[in-house]
């Protein structure tokens, strides 16, 4: 048995204490609100979560200092737009060689870096690693089997990590390749708003299979060129998470960018969908990733341009496909 806390209490923190309380562990979950602790605690349930409800050892609290002495691991799950903001405030109550995993997804906007190089920055005495793939909350916290990849630096973190969360329904794989998965679980937000687009339009499975490749493609090119390796991309940070994220009515992202094929404006569709969606501030990483790196991002640039320039969603999709005559893959020989 672990001593684990998970930092947020939104549905993916909440899912993730309850299968840890599941797994035998000691499991703290803090939210930066002390209302929501007081509501989870009245109603012994995530409202985000459904009717489910949070098992009586599951500790509840507001209190930082509370939720980090003496861990075994903590996990990161706030929305990737506090991860900076937490992992400041936290910093000081960190001891050195305190293991950190975050299972957010996002790359920060202004300074292009992931959510490990965020933590590391503001906490450089932790060991940091993540917890990827196609993982909805919502079929997680009703058991569903589920399988995801456990990324870290040191073999020692991810086998670590794999061991806490593994069981029958949860299935953890591990990997060195922490920026593959990194960029895979931040960018497929970006792919599943064109994905939803193309859904509100009425287009049909043929546009989403495409989206879907061919937006791995761009995500494969980024992600290689920051150093990740290209097997992560089709693995299940990759081509796994892409799959889920633009093929379900789960999916924020995929729902934002359906209301918005459908007529809505981003800013009606984002509050539409009630949540942050991610994929809107990982579409303008994403974008600037290109520029650094040179590389063409066709379905990234036109996502951009309908979140930011006014571009109708269906005259994004026609200048995608009208663009100039390719060959699938560049640099294979006839
Ligand atoms: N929901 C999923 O199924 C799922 C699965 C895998 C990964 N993720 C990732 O997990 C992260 C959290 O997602 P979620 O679905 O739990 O989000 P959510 O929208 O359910 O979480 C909202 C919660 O975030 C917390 N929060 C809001 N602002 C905050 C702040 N400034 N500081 C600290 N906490 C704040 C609050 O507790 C709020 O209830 C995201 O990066 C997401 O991509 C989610």
């Amino acid at each position: 048995m672990a001593n684990v806390t998970v930092l947020g209490s939104g549905s993916w923190g909440t899912a993730l204490a309850v299968l840890l309380c599941g797994n035998g562990h000691d499991v703290i979950l803090w939210s930066y609100l002390q209302e929501e602790v007081d509501e989870m605690k009245r109603t012994h349930r995530n409202l985000k979560l459904n009717d489910n409800l949070l098992p009586d050892k599951l500790h509840l609290t507001a209190d930082m200092e509370e939720a980090t002495t003496n861990r075994d691991l903590i996990v990161f799950a706030v929305p990737s737009f506090a991860t900076r903001q937490t992992a400041h405030n936290v910093s000081s109550l960190i001891p050195e060689g305190q293991q950190v995993i975050t299972v957010s997804k996002g790359i920060e906007e202004e300074t292009l870096l992931t959510q490990c190089d965020i933590i590391e920055q503001e906490i450089p005495q932790a060991q940091v690693g993540i917890l990827s793939g196609p993982s909805h909350a919502e079929e997680v916290i009703v058991s569903l089997p589920t399988a995801v990849v456990a990324g870290a630096k040191t073999r020692q973190l991810a086998v670590f990590t794999q061991e806490i969360f593994m069981n029958d329904y949860f299935r953890v794989y591990t990997s060195p390749d922490v920026v593959g998965i990194e960029v895979g679980g931040s960018l497929k937000n970006v792919i599943a708003l064109a994905s939803g687009m193309a859904g509100g339009l009425g287009y049909g499975d043929n546009a989403r299979a495409a989206l879907i490749t061919r937006g791995l493609r761009e995500i494969t090119a980024i992600a290689t060129a920051m150093g990740g390796k290209a097997e992560t991309l089709g693995g299940l940070a990759g081509v796994g998470d892409l799959i889920v994220t633009c093929s379900s009515l789960h999916s924020r992202n995929y729902m934002a960018g359906f209301h918005i094929g459908e007529g809505d404006t981003p800013k009606e569709a984002q509050d539409k969908v009630g949540m942050v969606v991610e994929g809107v501030y990982s579409a303008k990483a994403g974008l600037a990733l290109g520029k650094k790196f040179g590389i063409e991002l066709p379905i990234i640039e036109k996502v951009n341009q309908v979140l930011f320039e006014d571009k109708p969603a269906r005259d994004g999709v026609m200048e995608l496909m009208k663009r100039d005559k390719k060959s699938e893959i560049e640099g294979i020989a006839w």
